[in-house]
């Protein structure tokens, strides 16, 4: 059983308050009746949904962030340790959204949602990440201009990105792109050599700082419907057409 504001929030049919219009306007139908309120709790799955005279199709998203520990692979399968042994659900239709090298600690956000990993993937959307490093020596001035307007280095090219000291040898790094060992490379180019890396943010989704290294939970319903909304403001932000139900759902 589940509340109906939260299978239609799962279903991405808009957040909890954009649900609740849409269900005190009567849009809403649980098997061929009008939905009185968006708390009811309903089984999500047998009951017979739909919005405007749209079905709505369940789909049981999961969305975890994991603070990954040194060590582990960023991958689905394999005899090594991976990120995902350190799910102890039935994790086999859930993936990491993007890549954090073996050494690499912090956060990663762990999902069976292809739609939103896509969208926190693309390289159209220019993401932010952003990580704390630490490294062998100091970070001068001169560096951190190079960092702010991009870096070639090995036939590659590292768009600008935003270093903000905390100490002489340590600070945070936002990219907006993220290809192979890009900070340890951009780091590399200057002549340095990072030491320690980790991921505190993807977006606006922040690394719980209670979460141990290696342990997990869940996405809060307001870290997830913030996290979409920051994807798509316009579409979060529309009345419009929240019955709309991606293809990718059903
Ligand atoms: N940049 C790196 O070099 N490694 C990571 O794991 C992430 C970004």
């Amino acid at each position: 059983m589940m509340r109906l504001d939260r299978i239609l929030a799962n279903a991405r049919i808009g957040t909890r308050s954009q649900v609740k219009k849409i269900v005190k306007a009567g849009r809403v139908k649980v098997n061929g009746a009008a939905a009185p309120s968006s708390d009811i709790r309903i089984d999500e799955n047998t009951a017979e949904i739909e919005v405007d005279g749209k079905p709505v199709v369940y789909a049981q998203y999961v969305y975890y962030m994991l603070n990954k520990p040194a060590g582990f692979i960023t991958a689905t399968e394999g005899s090594v340790p991976i990120v995902m042994d350190l799910i102890h659900e039935d994790a086999r239709s859930m993936f990491p959204v993007g890549r954090l090298d073996k050494d690499t600690t912090g956060l990663l956000l762990i999902t069976n949602d292809g739609p939103l990993a896509h969208e926190l993937l693309s390289p159209k959307k220019h993401v932010e990440k952003e990580y704390i490093v630490r490294l062998a020596h100091e970070v001068s001035e001169e560096d951190m201009q190079k960092i702010a307007a991009g870096i070639r280095f090995e036939g590659e090219e590292y768009k600008p990105a935003v270093y903000k000291k905390i100490s002489d040898t340590s600070g945070s790094i936002i990219l907006k792109e993220g290809k192979y060992h890009e900070i340890k490379l951009i780091f590399k180019a200057l002549g340095n050599h990072v030491e320690a890396l980790q991921r505190i943010r993807m977006k606006n989704l922040i690394l719980d700082p209670s979460l141990k290294e290696g342990e997990y939970r869940s996405l809060s319903e307001e870290e997830l419907a913030d996290l979409r909304s920051s994807l798509q403001p316009s579409a979060a932000a529309s009345n419009e057409d929240p019955g709309h139900i991606p293809a990718d759902n059903q």
